[in-house]
């Protein structure tokens, strides 16, 4: 497909027509009650229009800053697992992210796939095929939403959410600009004002579906992760129809996606991504639990906690 077929392809935007909003002085665009970069936008356009899902995908969904990466990295190594071997339990020789950030295997479907022109062919890749979104729930192509694709969503406690963004962010930021200031990146989050925000009902979607088709869509939360992972990890295999027989491949991959060892890759210390040209060691920070009492002061934890309250109020789901 030559680029001019593929622009015919996409459907046309018209920006200007959007409500706007400036986010760390960055232009935001609300379409259909959720805020995007302009190019990520355009990119969810062509992945509606383009994307040709296969019932064995898996779809890794989540708001920024919930522990992606991590999700990314635990799927590809118990989809893989078996190119390990028994005897190669605790070795790295077959592991692919000793080679690669995990967002080189799982890629962002409006991000890395559909931002290119034309988007790289997917169709080549070998099935089951994992991807990842940023997108919400109702913003996916149908051709997701009505396939049996298993899809996989991790959320976060907002005010942890809110922390790792601005610090992930502030690297966005040339030396000049310094960092943002922390009480406008705390007042746009509880405008609803992020990218692919508002985080609350991006987050409501995927419970509501998660709570009415179980079987299709895993809900899992950061802090649980962190708080018994191998238990959640077993249960993300058994979700994904790649059930553990011994307790020493769930030690395994637990281990190998383990922050620690993953911030500690060569790969991972000094490697750039091929798509922006930003360094991996961004994508992996501290991966505390209430790191938020670092930046908060009482009155946003106040304001933030009634939010969190009024919006998840009723539906079942804490964070
Ligand atoms: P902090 O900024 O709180 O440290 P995402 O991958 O969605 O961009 O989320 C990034 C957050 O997940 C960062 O949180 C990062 O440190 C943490 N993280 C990255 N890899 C992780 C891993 N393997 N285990 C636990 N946390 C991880």
């Amino acid at each position: 497909m030559d680029s001019s077929e593929n622009d015919v392809a996409r459907p046309l935007l018209v920006l200007d027509q959007l409500p706007l909003e400036s986010y760390w002085d960055i232009p935001l665009y609300q379409w259909n009650g959720f805020w995007y970069r302009a190019y990520h936008l355009e990119a969810a356009l062509a992945l509606r229009s383009q994307f040709k899902v296969r019932p064995d995908d898996i779809i890794l969904a989540s708001p920024m800053k919930t522990g992606t990466t991590w999700l990314k990295a635990l799927a590809l190594s118990i989809m893989r697992r078996h190119c390990y071997g028994d005897e190669n339990i605790h070795r790295a020789d077959e592991d692919p992210l000793v080679k690669n950030h995990p967002a080189f295997y799982v890629q962002t479907l409006e991000v890395q796939v559909f931002t290119a022109k034309p988007p790289p062919d997917v169709s080549a890749m070998q099935s089951p095929r994992l991807f990842h979104t940023h997108l919400p729930y109702s913003e996916l192509p149908d051709s997701i939403k009505e396939s049996n694709c298993k899809i996989v969503y991790i959320a976060r406690n907002p005010k942890d959410t809110l922390v790792s963004t601005w610090h992930f962010l502030n690297h966005l930021r040339t030396s000049e600009q310094g960092p943002y200031p922390f009480e406008k990146a705390f007042e746009c989050f509880c405008k609803g004002v992020s990218h692919f925000g508002p985080f609350f009902e991006h987050v409501l979607q995927y419970w509501k579906e998660s709570l009415k088709n179980p079987e299709r869509i895993l809900f899992l939360k950061y802090e649980e992760l962190k708080r018994d992972t191998k238990g959640k990890v077993k249960e993300l295999a058994s979700f994904l129809g790649r059930p553990f027989a011994k307790e020493e491949e769930v030690e395994d991959v637990a281990w190998r996606c383990s922050l620690e060892r993953l911030k500690n890759l060569e790969v991972n210390k000094n490697g750039v991504d091929p798509w922006v040209g930003m360094r991996n060691s961004t994508f992996f920070r501290k991966g505390e639990v209430g790191d938020w009492k670092s930046m908060f002061t009482p009155e946003m934890r106040d304001k933030l906690d009634e939010i969190t309250r009024l919006k998840l109020e009723g539906s079942g789901l804490n964070l």
